[in-house]
């Protein structure tokens, strides 16, 4: 049965970095009573400023009198760790990815099942004002059936920042393959419509040596990558994201009776509806440009990080916990918003094939990939393993090198 919480909810948060910016939710009543990171120097840092217990060791974070716990580790370890805390009793919201082979999506979806504790996938863009605005009109009709969206999540940096956070060869930033990092570019279009991919198409922009954000960085990935996915309703949508040029957020929705998109130019946080001439009512304009408020606690929001978004994934959260009903991110659309990436990979590797996003909501099609490991983590290497760029398996540049040392000695990380 779900730990029903009345008073306020005790949460752990792992990952120091992320995390720290994450359950800030005294006023959704959450409080952050411990946190877990394997850097202690950082860690000790973060407990004091935020007066809690610290723990280096996820097992014996987890001893720690805690309702839930949020996940803000490494984006390759988040099901095995999602798992364990299930299993100890704690509800868990977790970064994305929520996995990072469809074995461990599989894995993830029966560990919550069997636990009958919430689970919430952190995913923040959705939350933004203009996204949930356009959920808000497209459930009450107002741009009819969803035909065809876009999503974007283009952010570029120079080397020193990229090298700043992925400290050490193998972090996970050098390695996850182009399309492996698409929630924030799928899941707003996923959550403004509630519709699901059923099929993917990747494509990526290959690995750019003419690039000194890339050549003088230690990724080793491509530079960018478009996935299109066919949603169950038959719609189609195209999600790109990477470190092209042109920073910036962006979603489309076209309904069979309208449009709606944020604005591209000036205040991204506007939106626009359009209604056809012949279609809209007497009197309505063609189009509508407005910057729509936070549907609940306005003023919080708008203080929160990725534009608001921070604040509505811990509200969902607590909510969830206290209500015991499952939050609309729930593991199955976690799961899959990730797990896209992983088969546009599979496709962009096999010249942009279609490949299924299998429902693990069924069991009967969880069987068939439950030891599915397929993966270029270095630490699951093994024959049959992929790359992490089409071009093959790059080496990073001398300039490369020099530089990570002198970066990742600034920031305290005097490893490989
Ligand atoms: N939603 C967003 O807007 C957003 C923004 C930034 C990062 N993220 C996600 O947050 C997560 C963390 O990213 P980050 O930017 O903080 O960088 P990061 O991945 O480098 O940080 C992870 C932290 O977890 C710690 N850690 C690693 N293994 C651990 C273990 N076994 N036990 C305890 N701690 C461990 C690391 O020491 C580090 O401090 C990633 O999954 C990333 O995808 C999401």
């Amino acid at each position: 049965m779900p730990r029903r919480v009345k008073r306020n909810i005790r949460v752990g948060v792992v990952g120091v970095g992320r995390g720290m910016r994450m359950g800030t939710g005294a006023a959704v009543g959450l409080e952050v009573v411990a946190l877990c990171d394997t850097w202690e120097e950082r860690l000790t840092v973060a407990g004091e400023q935020l007066g809690v217990e610290t723990y280096t060791d996820y097992d014996r974070f987890l001893e720690h009198d805690l309702d839930a716990v949020i996940l803000a580790n490494y984006f390759h370890q988040h099901a095995p760790f999602a798992i364990k805390a299930l299993a100890a009793g704690k509800h868990v919201m977790s970064e994305t990815a929520a996995c990072s082979t469809l074995g461990e999506g599989v894995a993830l979806a029966r560990a919550v099942e069997k636990s009958g504790l919430i689970y919430m996938f952190a995913e923040n863009y959705p939350y933004s004002a203009y996204n949930q605005e356009m959920r808000r009109l497209y459930r009450k009709g107002v741009v009819g059936e969803f035909k065809y969206g876009e999503g974007e999540y283009v952010h570029p940096d120079p080397p020193e920042v990229k090298l700043g956070r992925s400290c050490g060869r193998d972090h996970w930033r050098n390695w996850i393959p182009a399309t492996y990092y698409c929630t924030h570019s799928i899941a707003p279009v996923m959550h403004i419509t509630g519709t699901r991919p059923v099929k993917v198409n990747g494509f990526v922009v290959p690995f750019d040596f003419e690039d000194p954000t890339m050549t003088h960085s230690m990724k080793r990935s491509d530079t960018s990558c478009v996935i299109i996915c066919r949603m169950d309703n038959g719609a189609v949508m195209k999600a790109i994201h990477g470190s092209l040029r042109g920073h910036g957020n962006y979603v489309r929705i076209h309904g069979n009776k309208g449009l709606m998109e944020n604005c591209r130019h000036g205040d991204r946080h506007r939106l626009k509806v359009w209604r056809e001439l012949w279609e809209k009512k007497k009197g309505e304009p063609v189009e509508t440009v407005y910057t729509p408020d936070f549907p609940v606690h306005h003023d919080q929001a708008s203080r929160a990080g990725h534009s608001g978004g921070d604040f509505f994934t811990t509200y969902h959260f607590a909510e969830a916990i206290r209500t015991g009903e499952p939050p609309d991110l729930d593991v199955y659309t976690g799961v899959e918003m990730s797990i896209a990436g992983i088969q546009a990979w599979r496709s962009a590797l096999d010249d942009s094939s279609p490949y299924e996003i299998p429902d693990f909501r069924k069991e009967s099609v969880r069987r068939k990939y439950a030891k599915d490991d397929w993966s270029p983590d270095p630490d699951r290497k093994r024959k049959g393993q992929p790359p992490s760029s089409i071009l093959g398996r790059i080496k990073p540049s001398p300039e490369a090198l020099a530089l990570s040392k002198k970066v990742w000695a600034e920031r305290g990380y005097f490893g490989k």
